[in-house]
């Protein structure tokens, strides 16, 4: 009995050592893994800290490459609308080179001839022949069996006024037009034959100083008024001419009272439709004006 109770206590005994040692070994245990784990933990939190602040760092790095980027972009966009502007002012520049070289070619390609007064003042030599000359269509002309030439790029006008004119019912056509040195002198020396020197001087030009040289003169007459023009001056064509002619940019040269000739209804010379629309509109004629403002009509005289 005393052997069995001594076995229950030593039982017993084992049991609480063994509850001890384990309950040490646990605690053991934890307090080694609590500390592995904190131990862990606080590494874990210092490599989140550098990290963060690493990234904080970078952050700011690319906040300030963005700001230096966002000023270079501005710059970029100044420096470009720069050389946009300059690229228009450069094909502004070109535009106007390019006007002028065409307006110099159209100049250049412009006879001066055709614009300088001839009328006593200026002269065209022997040799001096319009650029090209076209024959009027017989239909217009008075002396059907006669040929009359003209300038060529006159020859559109003069047969648009010849139209319009005979559209609005006149009677109306052309009895001379180009005449060269030759046949001006000759005709002067006729002329001379039959009114003496000064009675022709009065209507006829030496040879060299008549407009019908440029072949861009006229003269109209009428079936009534014929080749001396007698009457002319009152007759239906000459007012229409008057009210019309500047439209196909034709001029009367000598006017009444005029200081170089007698008073030549008849005679038109074209100078273009702007300039003769001006001379009509202000009842100028073309030979009282400075020469200056006569060669500002140059280049536009076919248009
Ligand atoms: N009848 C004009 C003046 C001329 O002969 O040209
Ligand atoms: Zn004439």
């Amino acid at each position: 009995m005393k052997e069995f109770f001594e076995r229950q206590i030593s039982f017993s005994l084992f049991k609480i050592v063994l509850t001890i040692a384990i309950t040490i070994a646990v605690f053991s245990y934890g307090v080694i893994k609590y500390y592995s784990l904190n131990k862990n933990l606080t590494h874990t939190k210092e490599q989140f800290e550098t990290t963060s602040q690493n990234l904080q760092s970078d952050i700011k790095k690319l906040e300030t490459h963005l700001a230096s980027t966002t000023t270079e972009n501005i710059f970029l966009n100044d420096f470009l609308t720069v050389l946009k502007t300059r690229n228009t002012d450069y094909k502004n520049e070109i535009e106007d080179i390019n006007l002028t070289v065409s307006k110099l070619k159209k100049l250049t390609s412009t006879d001066p001839e055709l614009l300088q007064k001839y009328s006593k003042i200026y002269f065209l030599n022997e040799n001096y022949i319009p650029e090209e000359l076209s024959l009027i269509d017989t239909s217009f002309l008075f002396r059907k069996e006669k040929p009359e030439q003209i300038h060529s790029k006159v020859k559109p006008f003069l047969e648009m006024l010849m139209l319009a004119a005979r559209a609005d019912g006149i009677d109306i056509s052309v009895v001379s037009g180009y005449r060269s040195f030759g046949t001006q002198s000759t005709l002067k020396s006729q002329y001379s034959v039959l009114y003496g020197t000064n009675g022709a001087n009065r209507f006829s030009a030496d040879q060299g100083y008549s407009e019908h040289q440029l072949g861009t003169t006229v003269d109209f007459t009428t079936k009534k008024n014929g080749v001396m023009f007698v009457g002319f001056d009152k007759s239906p064509a000459y007012s229409w001419l008057n009210e019309n002619a500047h439209r196909f940019g034709f001029t009367l040269s000598y006017p009444a009272s005029n200081k170089y000739y007698i008073f030549e209804p008849w005679h038109w010379r074209f100078v273009g439709v702007e300039f003769a629309t001006k001379l009509h509109d202000e009842n100028k004629h073309f030979n009282e004006q400075a020469e200056r403002d006569i060669n500002a009509y140059l280049i536009k005289l076919f248009d």
